[in-house]
């Protein structure tokens, strides 16, 4: 039982998704109190369950829209907070082209409304989910956070940007108010124990929850989108990190945050492990840690796709003083045993 006493109290918008979950974890480990705010939207209540069976204890929790005022501001009314790490959004980037709006109202609201009740209840430390997504295919690789954004791809990328300039503007104009939005590249792997992982809706649309659901029979095959990009396979190239590693640079921005005694800051930090994957790298090793041959074919481009994108981390390594440290073959391992935990319960 890991008890936290008079921990300073975090909102964790979104904490029972995918990312927010595993935060959720790391942050008591670390000493803080979140509080989970989820509608489950795009996530289940058994990632509460899992939560707990990894904590041995119950974590504070709101079921409540972020866009809805008057919850939102119960939540700030009753919560003595000392910041937010606002993960909760629409992430389909297929879904945003088709129903952009909906992407708009969503994600650009939830973080206006918390931008206004943040200094109204003198809570000033921000923890904002951004993407890789904002650099589209950059000229120079590694991408450091000097590399320019480019037009955004996809409405859901576009919110990212946006979302990044509002909080910038805000901490400009409002004090105290101190931000961090990390710029997450590709996550991957579920918590080691199994209790808590990704649970995409419907046919998944990112390549590792495809593979692990294709390993287990799930899906009949896997299809390679393109190899015939310029790269040493002619596949795509990504940079995969592990949930856990990225769950623990929210804890260390955090911490950044709060030893910060300026009332005003805002900086952009790419979280990812500085490795370059390929995608049939990624199918080799799937299938090399879990001794699983996967069903795949080459097929055609996804539209929309970049080459190439990988994280120069010098900055999370200075500044936030983290590194990713566990390996691929550890994230396919650790996804692997969350699909095969899923399917088990499935069946059961
Ligand atoms: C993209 C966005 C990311 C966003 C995510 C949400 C970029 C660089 N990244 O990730 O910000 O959070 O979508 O969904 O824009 N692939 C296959 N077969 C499959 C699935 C994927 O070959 O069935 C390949 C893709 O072509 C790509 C790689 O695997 O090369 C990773 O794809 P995916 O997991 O969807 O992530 P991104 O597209 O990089």
């Amino acid at each position: 039982m890991i008890s936290t006493g008079n921990s300073p109290k975090i909102l964790v918008t979104g904490g029972a998704g995918f990312i927010g979950s595993h935060t959720v974890v790391s942050l008591v480990e670390a000493g803080f109190e979140p509080v989970i705010v989820d509608d489950f939207s795009n996530s289940e209540r058994s990632a509460l369950d899992g939560i707990r069976a990894i904590l041995g204890r119950n974590v504070a929790f709101y079921q409540a829209d972020c866009n809805d005022a008057a919850a939102m501001e119960s939540i700030f009314q009753k919560e003595q907070l000392s910041g937010v790490i606002h993960f909760a959004a629409y992430k389909a980037v297929g879904e945003s082209t088709r129903e952009p709006l909906k992407y708009y109202r969503n994600n650009l609201d939830s973080l206006l409304l918390l931008l206004e009740l943040m200094p109204k209840y003198s809570v000033p430390n921000l923890v904002f989910s951004s993407s890789c997504t904002v650099y589209g295919q950059p000229e120079q690789l590694p991408v450091t956070e000097e590399t320019p954004r480019l037009p955004a791809q996809s409405p859901y990328g576009n919110t990212k940007a946006i979302c990044e300039d509002i909080i910038r503007d805000a901490v400009h104009a409002q004090t105290p108010l101190k931000a961090i939005a990390l710029r997450y590249f590709n996550p991957v792997g579920a918590h080691p124990s199994a209790e808590i992982g990704e649970l995409p809706l419907g046919v998944p649309a990112n390549l590792v929850p495809f593979i692990t659901q294709t390993a287990a029979g799930i899906r009949s095959s896997l299809t390679v989108y393109g190899d015939d990009y310029n790269t040493p396979d002619g596949t795509c190239i990504r940079d995969y990190i592990h949930v856990m590693d990225l769950a623990e640079a929210h804890v260390q921005a955090l911490r950044k945050l709060s030893e910060n005694t300026a009332e005003s800051l805002y900086d952009v930090i790419n979280i990812g492990t500085g490795r370059g994957e390929t995608v049939l790298n990624i199918i080799k090793t799937f299938e090399q840690v879990t001794g699983v041959k996967l069903n795949y074919s080459i097929g055609p481009r996804r539209p929309g796709d970049v080459e190439q994108v990988y994280a120069d981390v010098t900055k999370a390594n200075t500044e936030l003083e983290w590194t990713a440290s566990r390996s691929l073959a550890e994230s396919l391992e650790d996804a692997w045993r969350w699909q095969q935990k899923l399917s088990v319960e499935a069946k059961s």
